[in-house]
């Protein structure tokens, strides 16, 4: 059997392999509601073999949201559509997280296939005046967020503990915090976005102290038996910026908080950043964290073929991988995969006619 197919259990989830359909924003919301789209996107991925999905950045409240057209979690209305779409993953034996997110001053945009998905300006129809760690826009050209104060800080925390408590309503596994992409909780790591005087600015350990007081407050409602993991921008690419050993030494810090797993993507905080593309470019981090924190990951960006997959999990670089564009162009890529590595797996029995060429 290829390691990419082997299980592994985390706590007491067993997932049937080590692919992971990666975080990926759809835009296709009303009012942060999921809707029949949501429903076939993530239910076409959970029937083609994936052992664990995780929904799109779901919004802890309206002005966390990137656009007006973002998945959200906000209010118990949410819980109903998003259980279906959790009841039938199951029912297709994969998991089911959601990540929970922020946008900070990467909020009020328009969406990305609309004139590429510039900022709305706070007084402008479906736009809003966003907030952040402190008052500096993303690029020159945006408007300025507003710098949050203790105030805000523990409305944006109490936001992320509501939507845990609905999250697990809604039947999720999972609950992802989405602490990269240069996202409000990326924007409080980051000493480049991060520029508080108070105890939430300057030092390592003031930066990271909002992500933590997250996690408190999400595992003070989360189930213990269910998992938690936190996507991180391992490094910004930047010079003075976030790098891969501040991932490590919060790596090690989020370990003794009860998270199960960091997932290793980079960049997104800063439009100097200088990313060296190639397949597999941000595996390097996934291994650096596992090993030097020892600490679950996952490995992401640029994973596209199975034996490039099944690689990453046989040399121990990650424990899993998260598959976005490649998902994307093959729903049933994981069948796929398991065909190649001339691996039997479970198919879905409507389908079962394709596994083999008879
Ligand atoms: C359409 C699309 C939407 C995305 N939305 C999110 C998101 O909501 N949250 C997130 O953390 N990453 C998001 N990403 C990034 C992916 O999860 C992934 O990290 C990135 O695409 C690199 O992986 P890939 O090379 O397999 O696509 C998105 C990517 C795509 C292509």
């Amino acid at each position: 059997m290829a390691n990419l197919f082997s299980p592994i259990t985390i706590k007491n989830i067993e997932l049937k392999n080590r692919i992971v359909v990666s975080p990926m924003c759809e835009y296709s919301s009303i009012d942060g509601f999921a809707n029949n789209w949501h429903l076939v996107h993530l239910g076409a991925r959970a029937v083609g073999g994936a052992a664990l999905l995780i929904t799109e950045a779901n919004a802890v409240s309206p002005e966390g949201r990137i656009t007006y057209a973002d998945l959200g979690i906000w209010k118990d209305e949410h819980i109903e559509k998003l259980k279906e779409i959790t009841d039938f993953v199951h029912e297709q034996g994969a998991y089911i997280g959601t990540q929970l997110a922020h946008a900070g001053r990467k909020a009020s945009h328009e969406k990305p296939w609309l004139g590429g998905g510039k900022q709305i300006p706070f007084d402008q129809p479906n736009g809003w005046k966003s907030v952040s760690a402190s008052d500096l826009p993303f690029t020159d050209t945006e408007e300025a967020p507003v710098a949050l104060d203790k105030a805000g800080i523990e409305k944006v925390i109490a936001d992320f503990k509501a939507a845990a408590i609905r999250a697990d309503k809604a039947g999720f596994d999972l609950i992802e915090l989405h602490g990269a992409h240069g996202y409000l909780i990326n924007q409080f790591l980051s000493p480049l976005s991060n520029k508080r005087t108070d105890e939430y600015g300057g030092s390592f350990d003031n930066r990271i102290r909002f992500l933590l007081e997250i996690i408190d407050a999400v595992r003070d409602v989360w189930p213990a038996e269910k998992l938690l993991f936190v996507r991180i921008s391992a490094t910004e690419w930047v010079d003075g910026g976030w790098d891969a050993d501040d991932s490590v030494a919060l790596a090690k810090i989020l370990k003794t908080k009860g998270v199960d797993l960091i997932d290793c993507s980079t960049g997104g905080n800063s439009p100097l950043q200088q990313i060296p593309i190639k397949l597999g470019y941000q595996v390097e981090f996934a291994e650096k964290v596992k090993r030097e924190a020892d600490i679950l990951t996952g490995a992401v960006g640029l994973i596209v073929k199975s034996d490039q997959a099944d690689e990453i999990i046989s040399s121990g670089q990650a424990d899993l991988v998260f598959l976005a564009r490649e998902e994307l162009r093959d729903p049933n890529f994981p069948l796929r995969a398991a065909f190649e590595l001339e691996t039997e797996v479970k198919w879905p029995v409507q389908y079962e006619r394709a596994k083999f060429h008879k």
